[in-house]
């Protein structure tokens, strides 16, 4: 019992570290999963790495002592997170990868998954044209074709070290086991009645009652990542796996096939950038709106002297709350998969354009969202998700989002290979104007077609000062993500705030529908008060996003900060 209390204390003991790579190698540099310490801050010279989860930070940071580079450790820190945070990291999901190399290389890797080639437009529908949301948010039918392990092999381009070095962590770990959390043990006891829903091979999660301190082993697992590092990318998608995926889609109402895995790809894009106050940002295009969004966000900001309105005022909720709003609304009706909808991004984003949105902006009163339409386009112009963030010695920096959809994604576990599949397909407008798991409506540009991938919100980003990278950012939360990083970004730039206020002091959320603004408890009643008079309508919600911020600081050093809304970590050397 008291060794179960020390190391939950442990856990969430904020520790601040700050030591050099001497000290770092006088440490031992084994990890040791049965006891462990998460630290929320940390500042340090040579690399870091924030994670969702203490031994994932960990073993990134082993990996760049061990001479790999951000890429190296961005690899490795997934791949045990598909171990030690199954509600999110995952081999059965998909993700993006955004990073700016010290050659000043910009890379944006997109992992998403993809709908098989089987899907339709309809299938969500009943025969009365009802949407039926339990077939989209779980079980079998609610996967898309996995993407994350294509995007590892694609990000290991870039990479350094053999890839069996990457992978053996995860291994281990799984085969092994590792001590679970407080948090964690909530979280799978939560789980069960879903888990006996949605399998029937019954997956190592299920069991009677878990506490923190118990041991999870995962076997199968284990196994899937050794077929990984021995045969590649096919490891995965051809082979044992592959018809373990296809046996288990046949138990249920699935419809990925073989072929849907084997063709499965990558692919590469350039990333979307932008300029702001002298600053570069570099974030994530299409299929994910999360850096259309932040683009416009702070576009529409931009000129508007918001430094002077002050953080968590209620004249700085209330303009970045209707550029929210306008932003999303554009999202609704113009963003989809770009290989199979023309977005016009260009348009989007362009002053002209951005200015006509912010003609009908009063600074007093509230824009009713009935009154904001997607913008006019004349000639059409030719909650689980999880985030991390990498910075190494050499300036190379990874900012990777990676998700399931939801928790545990489609709570379908694949009989004999360990892993949980997402639910990815929900995030497909399945009839337009049907509101997805995070409220977000969408209409043709998001409609499912076969081989299409599922409109996105997640947002890895890098920001660059003088042209070198100045903050490397991102965090899960479903459509919250873009206003999350938006958030951040302007606390550090425009409000001047430091990087823990940044990432644990409350954010809020508008996305147009529903029209209110969700705020996380903490902001001050008189501020909320202020803007019920303007009109606005507000709803208090649980904790917005768990955004992982490294900062370059002003003396070369590197300042690592986990967020405090869960059990992450920022570790370095
Ligand atoms: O891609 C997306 O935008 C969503 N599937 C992300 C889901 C998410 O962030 C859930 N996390 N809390």
């Amino acid at each position: 019992m008291r060794k179960l209390s020390i190391f939950i204390t442990a856990l969430i003991l904020y520790s601040f570290s700050c030591g050099t790579a001497k000290d770092a190698a006088k440490r031992s540099s084994s990890i040791n999963p049965y006891q462990y310490v998460g630290s929320k801050k940390v500042v340090c010279e040579n690399g870091a790495v924030v994670s969702a989860h203490p031994l994932a930070s960990k073993v990134g940071v082993e990996i760049l002592k061990q001479g790999g580079n951000a890429v190296d450790a961005a690899i490795a820190t997934q791949l045990a997170l598909a171990v030690v945070y199954p509600n999110a990291g995952n081999l059965g999901g998909g993700g993006f990868l955004v990073a700016r190399l010290n050659d000043g290389q910009l890379l944006a890797l997109d992992y998403r998954e993809m709908a098989p080639a089987s899907a339709s437009r309809d299938m969500y529908l009943d025969k009365d044209g009802n949407p039926m949301l339990n077939n989209s948010q779980n079980g079998h039918l609610s996967s898309g074709v996995p993407g994350t392990v294509a995007g590892l092999f694609a990000s290991y381009k870039y990479a350094k070290l053999p890839f069996e070095k990457l992978i053996q962590p995860a291994i281990d770990l799984a085969e092994k086991g590792f001590t679970i959390s407080e948090s964690e043990a909530r979280s799978f006891n939560a789980l069960q009645k879903d888990l006996k829903k949605c399998n029937s091979v019954m997956p190592v999660f299920v069991k009677d009652h878990w506490k923190a301190g118990d041991t999870l082993v995962q076997k199968e697992l284990a196994n899937t990542l050794k077929r990984i590092k021995a045969k590649g990318q096919s490891g995965f998608y051809e082979g044992e796996t592959a018809q373990l995926i296809v046996e288990e889609m046949k138990r249920g109402n699935g419809i990925i096939t073989l072929n849907d895995l084997k063709n499965y790809q990558a692919k590469s894009r350039v990333p979307l950038t932008f300029d702001y106050k002298g600053y570069k940002v570099v974030s994530m295009p299409m299929p994910s709106s999360g850096g259309l969004l932040l683009n416009q966000m702070m576009k529409m900001v931009e000129d508007r002297n918001i430094d002077q309105m002050g953080f968590l005022t209620a004249q700085s909720i209330q303009l970045m709350t209707e550029v929210e709003r306008r932003a999303y609304a554009d999202r609704a009706r113009y963003m989809g998969d770009a290989d199979f909808y023309k977005v016009p991004v260009a348009t989007l984003t362009s002053d002209a354009y951005l200015k006509e949105r912010m003609k009908s902006y009063e600074p007093t009163k509230a824009t009713p969202s009935s009154t904001i339409q997607p913008g006019a386009i004349s000639g059409y112009e030719s909650e689980e998700t999880t985030h991390l963030s990498v910075l190494d010695k050499d300036g190379n920096a990874v900012a990777v989002t990676t998700t399931l959809n939801n928790s545990y994604g489609s709570r379908t576990v694949v009989g004999g290979a360990g892993f949980f599949l997402n639910d990815e397909m929900d995030d497909f407008s399945i009839k337009p104007g049907t509101p997805n798991m995070y409220g977000a409506v969408g209409g043709e540009a998001n409609a499912i077609q076969p081989g299409k991938r599922m409109l996105s919100s997640m947002a890895p980003t890098i920001v660059l000062k003088d042209n070198k990278p100045f903050l490397v950012v991102g965090t899960p939360g479903g459509t919250t993500i873009p206003t999350s990083v938006f958030q951040t970004i302007i606390d550090i730039i425009e409000f001047n705030m430091n990087t823990e206020d940044a990432v644990w002091k409350p954010k809020f959320h508008h996305q147009w529908l529903p029209d209110e603004i969700a705020m996380e408890k903490g902001i001050p009643d008189e501020v909320q008060n202020a803007l019920r008079k303007m009109g606005y309508k507000l709803s208090l919600r649980g904790g917005i996003g768990r955004t992982e911020v490294i900062k370059v600081l002003t003396n070369k050093k590197i300042e690592a900060v986990a967020d405090n809304r869960g059990d992450d970590s920022a570790e370095g050397y």
